[in-house]
Parts: structure tokens; sequence; C-alpha cells
């Protein structure tokens, strides 16, 4: 077999079509993984509306992928054929999600642990990758928080916000705060979403409904009596980075999700991720997060985002990136099934 579905978009700012292409050829240090379950990203209908990131077309995206290890390429030990496994794709034919087989180096892919299934499996690589890359790393790529993913250090005693706690990242931002121990962990999100927040470690939750985004930063220092040194605006827009900005105390941190988010030079920095294990710079971290990442999973630490699972394959991702364009996707993550594609 060398034929495969996938889900082209065919030109910049252009239509989705399902094809027929090639199944991309393995390399040494790779692993060949059928693709059973996608998930989609906000990037997704951003790359289709606004034409970034991707370099030539027709392209393939999708970055969040579980399946099954078809081939191991040369070199590889740890993994066979068969292995349930996670990764993070990259925008490229090879190594995108939005087709039935891909192509991963086997450095940054993770065996999925017994106790979730493809789905939830595919809800974790890119939203964890961007909140432990820019919490975690050393700066200027990240705000230095735990380099080396050492699980016995500890901000015992110290408050962090989250502004957006019910995005897939700012899930991953709230459950990394707990992991390394920060005693309040404060977050903006609709009331709908409380207890299920506070069940991943927010200890605080500072309703949408209630308080204007602009009161966040006064409500939250209602909250701790601790200075807030670091804070994750997983929403990314201005009137959120503002409330960011405010919350955090002089030399505080901001680790923003928009790419174009910019320093305000006033003795606090925010800065921008970049959340891929592919990308150069963030690739060692990127061994030791993937290295991590399976037991955290395993232990309970780090639990999925909820699951929506839409139907058709491949070609079921139209309607699921519309409707995240349209701002209806609310705590869920959206799932599809690349080998059920009619
Ligand atoms: N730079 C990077 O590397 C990187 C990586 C991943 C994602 N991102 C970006 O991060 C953003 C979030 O992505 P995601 O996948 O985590 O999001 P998502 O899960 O699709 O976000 C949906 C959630 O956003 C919440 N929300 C929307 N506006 C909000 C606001 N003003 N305040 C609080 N919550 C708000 C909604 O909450 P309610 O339902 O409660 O209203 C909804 O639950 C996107 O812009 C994405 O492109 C960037």
């Amino acid at each position: 077999m060398s034929q495969q579905k996938a889900l082209l978009l065919e030109k910049a700012k252009g239509s989705f079509v399902l094809s027929d292409v090639p199944i991309p050829k393995l390399g040494p240090g790779q692993l060949s993984i059928k693709i059973i379950a996608a998930a989609l990203n906000p990037v997704d209908w951003k790359i289709q509306a606004w034409d970034f990131i991707v370099k030539s077309y027709p392209a393939i995206l999708g970055t969040d992928i579980a399946g099954d290890v078809e081939e191991v390429g040369e070199g590889v030990e740890g993994f066979s054929k068969g292995d349930k496994v996670f990764a993070q794709g990259f925008f490229v034919h090879e190594m995108a999600g939005f087709q039935q087989y891909t192509t991963i180096p086997a450095d940054i892919v993770g065996k999925i642990p017994f106790n979730i299934d493809y789905a939830q499996a595919a809800t974790i690589p890119v939203a964890f990758t961007a909140a432990s890359i820019s919490l975690l790393r050393a700066q200027p790529e990240g705000a230095g928080l735990n380099p080396t993913f050492d699980l016995s250090v500890s901000y015992a005693g110290q408050p962090a916000l989250v502004l957006g706690g019910s995005t897939s990242g700012g899930q991953y931002a709230i459950q990394l705060f707990k992991l390394l121990g920060f005693s309040s962990i404060i977050t903006y999100a609709s009331a709908r979403h409380t207890e299920y927040l506070k069940s991943l470690g927010a200890t605080h939750v500072i309703e949408r409904g209630e308080v204007p985004v602009a009161n966040v930063a006064e409500v939250a220092r209602k909250i701790t009596d601790a200075p807030i040194k670091i804070a994750y605006n997983a929403v990314g827009d201005s009137d959120s980075r503002a409330a960011c900005v405010a919350a955090v105390a002089e030399g505080g941190q901001v680790a923003d999700v928009n790419p174009e988010a910019e320093d305000p030079g006033n003795g606090k920095r925010v800065f921008s991720m970049f959340g891929s294990s592919h990308h150069p710079p963030h690739r060692e971290f990127g061994r030791i997060l993937w290295k991590t990442l399976p037991k955290l999973v395993q232990d309970g630490l780090i639990v999925p985002t909820r699951v929506e699972k839409l139907p058709n394959g491949l070609a079921g991702i139209v309607e699921g990136l519309e409707r995240m364009k349209a701002g209806s996707v609310s705590g869920v993550k959206l799932v599809v099934f690349p080998q059920e594609t009619p």
C-alpha cells in the first residue's frame, strides 16, 4: 500500500479537499505512525484564514496525533510495530496529522499509557508542549520555572495566574503549576468549568460572567498576599494580556500564546511562546518532555482534555474548524479518526 487519504489545504486561504496522496516515506530515526486519532487546534483554522507558518501548498495541517507504530526507522530503539504512541506533528506533509499515516522523529514520540485511549492521547501534544516550553524552559524561550523537568522542584507558598483556564493550553498550565507545587493557582474562566478546573488543580476560579477581564488583577490580588510572579495568558488577546501584566508584580513574567505579544517594557516580562518540540531551540527540551510525559499521564498527574469525537474521519475536520473559529467550542478538544474517512 503506497496511497492514503489526507485533507489538503489546496492553496493559501483556499479550501480543504479530501485527496489520495502518497504515504510519507520513513527516514532514519523516525517512526511511521498509522494515525488513529487526530485533534484539532485553533492554529489549523488560523493557517487557512491568515496563511502563515506553512511554506508551500497544497498543505496538510494537524499536529495532535495518536496512533500505532506501523514501521520503525533505522537506528530507532525502544519502539516496535504495533506500539500505541502519541506525538506532536508539524506542518509539512511527512509530519502532519490530518492524514492516515505520518512520520515523526522517534526521540519526540511517547508511548500512550494504559489509562487513556487514542482520542484522549491526541488532546495532549500541542497544548501540553506549549505550556511546558513557555513555563518550564529557561529564558528567553520560557519562564525558566523548571528547565530540566525536575519533579522535585517546588514553588510552595507562591501564587500563579492562568488567564483562560478552560482552554486546552490553560488546562495544562493549571496542571503544571500544580505539579510545580504552587500554593495558589488562580484562573479566569466561565463558571460552568469551575468544578472541573478545581479538579485539575485550580485553587480559585474568577468567573468570566461576573468579573470583567479588566478587573481580574484586582480580584486576583485580593485572593493572595504573596506577589504573583508568573501568569499564563492562554487567550492571547490584548485585554487578557493587559490583565496578566496588571496582575503580576514588578519583575514578574507573562507567558503569552499570541506570537505577536509585545513586552510592555515596564519591569514586567511578556514573552510569546512557540510550542513545538520540532523547533530547533526546543528540541533538547522536547526530548526531555517526551520521556517524562507518558509517566505523568499514567500517574494521573497530567489529565487529558475532555474529548468531543467528530464523525466522518478526516471529512469531519472542516466543520470542526468552523466551530472553533466561531468560538463555540468550550472546554473540550475536537478529535477525528482518520481511518474512518469515507
Ligand atoms: N503559541 C503557541 O505555541 C500556541 C500553542 C497552542 C495554542 N495557541 C493559541 O492559544 C489560544 C488557545 O488555544 P487552545 O487550543 O488552548 O484553546 P481552546 O481550547 O480552543 O479555547 C477555547 C476556550 O477559550 C475560552 N476563552 C475564550 N475567550 C476567553 C476569554 N476572553 N477569557 C477566558 N477564556 C476564554 C473559552 O472559554 P469558555 O467556554 O469558558 O467561555 C473556551 O473554553 C489560541 O489562540 C491558539 O492559537 C498558541
